[in-house]
């Protein structure tokens, strides 16, 4: 594709719509193992409709970016984190761990095939969504036998659009998106399909994002429809920042560690920990609460500005981005462009 095609395409890239020119396919067989594994031109995958994973839901993904650096090369961030994390929530599902090294080439050999599509421009990057999924052309009520495994990338801006605005969040208590001992903590496609009611009632309530609670008391905050919560509390020894311990039930995220990493590494004071809903409203109200935001690597860190229940509403902030978050936020993406030391080896060059 000539590169003014490339630029037309990319001009409006809403989340997930402009997907690039080439793609990873690999295989896996009980018998070969991993195997096959190419870059080649973006195509429609053959879907048989008895292909398992359609009808299980034997599917399993990750989301993670590449940023164009500020010395003019490319790089991935994190990909030995969501390699980790794949390999997690496959076993989870009863399917094949793909090693963390072929998982980074992978992220390495598409990036480099597309580098010409990683954006510039500071608000946008190159999303990467790995994808494994049954690929038995079979009925059988079993793990499957034979997995593909795939990489799109995809030209991005922030989730919620660049205008940075504070969203809403609807607590949902009529849905649970985990129950303990279930797939919560795994990023599998099924529980993304069981969130989109909770999603729906979010909207219909006004909101632009559901809030999960625990699904066994519904009184416990856990996380977001594909993101993670913090807030931060003012109390009387200063700034905290506050995001629900990790339990089988919360998706453990990437930007969640890298965030809590940097904070540690700013002077901010930080808390994991089970929060009720009725203690965080009642902080709120005490104006205890100064700042809350959602983060993940398709949000980054975007603030949150009202919260709804059934049975009340609740305010925090003054309709912009916190202090904190700003400076999570900056911290984060400065080491995303390369724009400052990666002592901890985050980023990984592409081609
Ligand atoms: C991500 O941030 O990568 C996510 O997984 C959310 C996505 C499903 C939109």
């Amino acid at each position: 594709m000539a590169d003014e095609a490339v630029r037309r395409r990319c001009a409006t890239p809403a989340f997930g719509t402009v997907l690039t020119e080439h793609m990873v396919t690999m295989t896996w067989s009980a018998e070969r193992g991993w195997h096959d594994g190419a870059v080649r031109p973006y195509a429609p995958e053959p879907v048989d409709p008895a292909t398992a994973g359609l009808h299980y839901g034997q599917v399993v993904f990750e989301g993670l970016k590449a940023f164009h650096q500020a010395d003019g090369t490319v790089a991935a961030f994190r990909p030995a984190l969501h390699a980790k994390r794949f390999r997690t929530s496959a076993r989870r599902l009863v399917m094949p761990e793909l090693p963390e090294a072929l998982f980074v080439d992978a992220i390495r050999a598409l990036v480099d095939a597309d580098r010409r599509w990683v954006p510039t421009e500071p608000d946008r990057s190159l999303y990467l969504r790995p994808l494994l999924y049954a690929a038995d052309v079979s009925l059988a009520l079993r793990p499957a036998s034979t997995y593909r495994f795939v990489v799109l990338a995809s030209v991005t801006e922030n989730f919620f659009g660049s205008s940075g605005a504070p969203v809403s969040v609807w607590v949902s208590t009529r849905y649970s998106r985990a129950a303990p001992g279930g797939t919560g903590s795994a990023k599998c496609a099924g529980n993304y399909a069981g969130a989109f009611a909770g999603q729906r009632e979010a909207v219909e309530h006004g909101c632009d994002q559901v809030l999960w609670l625990d699904a066994a008391e519904r009184r416990w905050i856990e996380e977001m429809g594909g993101m993670n919560i913090f807030w931060v509390t003012r109390g009387r020894n200063g700034a905290v920042l506050v995001t629900p311990a990790l339990t089988d039930t919360l998706l453990p995220g990437v930007t969640r560690d890298s965030l809590l990493t940097v904070a540690h590494e700013l002077g901010i004071a930080t808390r994991e920990s089970r929060v009720a809903f009725d203690d965080f409203t009642a902080a709120v109200s005490r104006g205890e609460v100064t700042e809350a935001f959602a983060c993940g690597t398709a949000a980054v860190v975007t603030p949150i500005g009202r919260i709804r229940a059934g049975h009340g509403e609740w305010h925090v902030g003054d309709g912009g981005i916190g202090p904190v978050a700003g400076r999570l936020r900056d911290a984060l993406i400065d080491l995303q462009r390369g724009r400052v030391p990666d002592p901890r080896g985050w980023l990984v060059h592409c081609g």
